[in-house]
């Protein structure tokens, strides 16, 4: 076979060699005898040229090139050149192609937008708007539509790349994994609700009413009575969510683990720090690059980080404080308060990341352990990116008589969950976890504004395609 290069290794080291690349038509512009093309590898861009020489490149040629339309798959052989002046606009700005052939292997239909536009940063076009000048854009929805065209822009390239780091070896699954964690799979086609009946997706296995699992949550547990000690899962999660929200889908990535614990729900919460410690120091290091790329279309500043532990009553009385005078001590936090408690705790604290720990037991589910000394809490804890929740989890009830006590008074009919209460009846120690909604992290550690912006084919309740 012959060798392939990469747009992105293309450099100055290659000056005057022979080489051949298979890109994207980024940009055409024909001019006489010559044409001028950007090819693009994901975020690497190289100028191309022909110039009609009548021995290797004939007019036809040329004209051949200028007319394949943009988004088209070409193989081009070419030498690598050193232009007079850097090629502003090119990711591999100190070199071009001087192409002496080129194929059309994959022709692209007309586009349904353009990739410059759907780049667009808002600043940029707000500028634009007090020049007087109006740029086009592109809306989610339409963007969404053609979601395989939409992810071929730089900042979407690397919002995947970055969600990927999150959970990929390097960050998530190394952290765990020098914990002493375990990785797990567990079923997605399951028997009842594990967080609740409402938000569920029912359907029909084999003529018995059965569930796709809103979380891991019930087997996770299970594999801790089963003695696997410390486990984690990465794998989706379904929610029948009606909300129709920046932060919610019907489909998300759960990262979920779940510990045996000795003394205190602590125990779990120190994984949590040093999972984000990890998560973040990588982030804003191995991918720099990356999140330039995102800050480029969606203006944000890195997160900062720093291990903080707030209680719920301390986090109602910053609220209180904090211009929200009647806030229910006892309900649960609306998106709302939870973002103004964002801003108090990064403005008196300096941390985007933040843990509120001891929620009211009312607001939790079934499953969660109450406070030793007081029922009304419970060892429940929610984690924060910029004032929005990325984490949910809690010592979980491990005798089941009070778990039986609890589903009952949560409506949760039993004979759904029998499994479940029976493998605490053998001996089970007590154990805590939490679940990591991947998309939301890697939405609010890049400050963007919407879930589906880091879900690859989001679904939602309006959306099932592509
Ligand atoms: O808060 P949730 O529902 O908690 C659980 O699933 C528990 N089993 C976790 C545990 O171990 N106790 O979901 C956990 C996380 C949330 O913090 C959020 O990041 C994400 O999952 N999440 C969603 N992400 C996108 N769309 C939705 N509809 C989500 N619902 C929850």
């Amino acid at each position: 076979g012959r060798t392939w290069d990469k747009v992105e290794s293309l450099s100055k080291d290659l000056s005057e060699q022979k080489v051949l690349v298979r890109a994207r038509i980024h940009t055409t512009r024909g001019k006489g005898k010559s044409a001028f093309l950007v090819l693009r590898q994901r975020t690497a861009t190289v100028q191309a040229v022909l110039f009609a020489d009548d021995q290797t490149v004939s007019k036809g040629m040329v004209k051949y090139a200028t007319q394949i339309p943009k988004e088209s798959i070409v193989d081009v052989e070419g030498v690598v050149k050193v232009p007079q002046q850097p090629i502003e606009g090119c990711s591999q700005k100190d070199v071009e192609l001087q192409v002496t052939a080129i194929h059309a292997v994959s022709r692209a239909a007309a586009l349904p937008f353009e990739l410059v536009d759907a780049s667009r940063s808002e600043e940029e076009v707000r500028a634009a708007a007090e020049r007087g000048e109006i740029l086009p854009t592109v809306g989610q929805d339409l963007r969404l539509d053609n979601r395989f065209l939409d992810l071929r822009t730089p900042a979407n390239q690397a919002i995947f790349r970055v969600q990927s780091a999150v959970c990929q070896p390097q960050l998530f699954k190394d952290t765990l994994l020098v914990e002493g964690f375990q990785e797990i799979h567990t079923p997605k086609l399951i028997a009842g609700a594990s967080e609740g009946g409402a938000a569920v997706f029912r359907l029909d296995y084999m003529g018995t009413p059965a569930c796709l699992a809103q979380s891991p949550q019930l087997y996770k547990q299970m594999a801790i009575c089963a003695d696997f000690d410390r486990v984690f899962e990465i794998g989706p999660v379904f929610r029948a969510e009606l909300s129709y929200t920046h932060r919610h889908l019907c489909e998300f990535m759960g990262l979920d683990f779940e510990m045996a614990i000795f003394e205190h729900y602590f125990e779990v919460l120190d994984v949590i720090e040093k999972l984000f410690g990890a998560i973040f120091e990588g982030l804003s290091t191995k991918y720099a690059k990356e999140l330039e790329f995102i800050a480029h279309q969606y203006p944000f500043e890195v997160p900062t980080f720093k291990p903080l532990r707030l209680t719920f009553p301390e986090g109602i009385s910053l609220l209180q404080q904090g211009g929200y005078p009647d806030v229910d001590p006892f309900g649960d936090l609306n998106t709302e308060l939870e973002r103004t408690l964002g801003r108090i705790v990064k403005d008196k604290y300096g941390t985007d990341f933040f843990i509120l720990h001891r929620y009211p037991s009312a607001v939790r589910p079934f499953y969660t352990m109450p406070c030793a000394d007081d029922p009304a809490y419970s060892n429940s804890y929610d984690v924060f990116i910029r004032g929005e929740e990325i984490i949910s989890g809690a010592q979980r009830i491990h005798d089941p008589d009070l778990l039986v006590e609890r589903a009952t008074a949560c409506g949760i009919p039993l004979d759904t969950i029998q499994s479940y209460i029976d493998s605490f009846k053998l001996g089970a120690p007590p154990h805590g976890g939490a679940g990591v909604g991947l998309e939301r992290v890697a939405m609010l550690y890049c400050g963007l504004n919407n879930i589906r912006k880091t879900s690859m084919f989001p679904r939602d309740p309006k959306r099932l395609t592509p």
